[in-house]
């Protein structure tokens, strides 16, 4: 699947690959109204990573429904539409308005983005708040829901486990890392917000472990964090992940994500596995 974000609505990457052949495309987050996101520089390149402080920039759900959701399920893609928004009420009225007949597979409810100030990381970093998010959503459509949480908290387990009991049918583990880095010579932050999100090979060891830990429980967890190649998506998978997400990767190599399913296939008949089901969650302890 692709991460939220980093592949705009899939019609943008059709040059590359065909789009109805990944597991699915998730959307940018969409907002109930339309967002112009925050202000540059919003985007930093750091060791094997980058920065993010986008802010949720879309063209809201009137405009995504109408416009460009048509496009891309006449390409033939499995849509997963991210959703956004300040309260429980409003992730309700967006998910009430996306339904399997526009073509829509699932939802995946963002509940931890960095770089907003009202909603973002304070829904998904309580369970009990994450849990009245996932069951507002959930009344609201009959669409199967993916919880996509936050990193930026000391456990991630109660989150999965509040998430699973609130109806999410899986969550994605994970949103990006919380970081900063400043221009020691300006002395000013590289983000104007100063704080943004991380992502890249550079937070993968910790997705590696959150979506670990996660799986534990027993959800559905979808890895996201880092992947980069065959092995990277992988780990996710050997670690119990049921799907995994490529990210900031598509900004390195738009044509990688269109690999990535041959390379897991050709990798399981050498592993002389005959499905990707048998691989999953068969860690061995070390
Ligand atoms: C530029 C950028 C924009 C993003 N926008 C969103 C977003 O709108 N909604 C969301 O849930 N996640 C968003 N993310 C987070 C990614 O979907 C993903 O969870 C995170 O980047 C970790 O995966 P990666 O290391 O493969 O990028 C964004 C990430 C980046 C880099």
């Amino acid at each position: 699947m692709t991460a939220s974000g980093t592949f705009g609505f899939g019609i943008e990457f059709m040059e590359y690959g065909d789009i109805s052949a990944l597991g699915a495309v998730v959307t940018k987050s969409i907002t109930l109204e339309p967002r112009a996101g925050n202000e540059p520089p919003r985007i930093y390149e750091t060791p094997s990573g980058m920065l993010n402080s986008i802010g949720l920039e879309n063209p809201g759900l009137e405009f995504f429904k109408e416009k460009i959701l048509p496009q891309v399920v006449s390409a033939g893609a499995t849509m997963v539409v991210n959703i956004a928004g300040e309260s429980p009420d409003e992730y309700g009225e967006i998910a009430g308005e996306l339904s399997a007949d526009d073509g829509i597979a699932a939802l995946e409810v963002n509940a931890g983005c960095p770089n907003v100030d009202r909603g973002g990381m304070t829904f998904g970093r309580d369970p009990g708040m994450l849990a009245d998010l996932v069951a507002a959503v959930c009344a609201s459509t009959e669409l199967p829901i993916i919880a996509k949480l936050t990193p930026n908290v000391a456990d991630i387990v109660p989150l999965v486990e509040a998430a699973g009991r609130a109806g999410a049918s899986a969550v994605t583990v994970m949103n990006t890392l919380l970081g900063m880095s400043v221009d020691v010579r300006k002395r000013v932050p590289h983000i104007k917000r100063g704080k943004a999100g991380l992502s890249g090979p550079a937070i993968r060891p910790v997705a590696v472990r959150m979506a670990f830990e996660a799986a534990q429980t027993g959800v559905p967890v979808v890895g996201a964090g880092g992947i980069s190649d065959l092995d990277s998506a992988m780990q996710f998978f050997l670690v119990g992940a049921r799907a995994v997400e490529v990210g900031t990767w598509n900004f390195a190599d738009p044509a990688f994500i269109f690999r990535l399913p041959g390379l897991i296939s050709d990798f399981l008949e050498q592993q002389g596995e005959t499905n990707l089901g048998a691989y999953i969650g068969s860690l061995k302890s070390g």
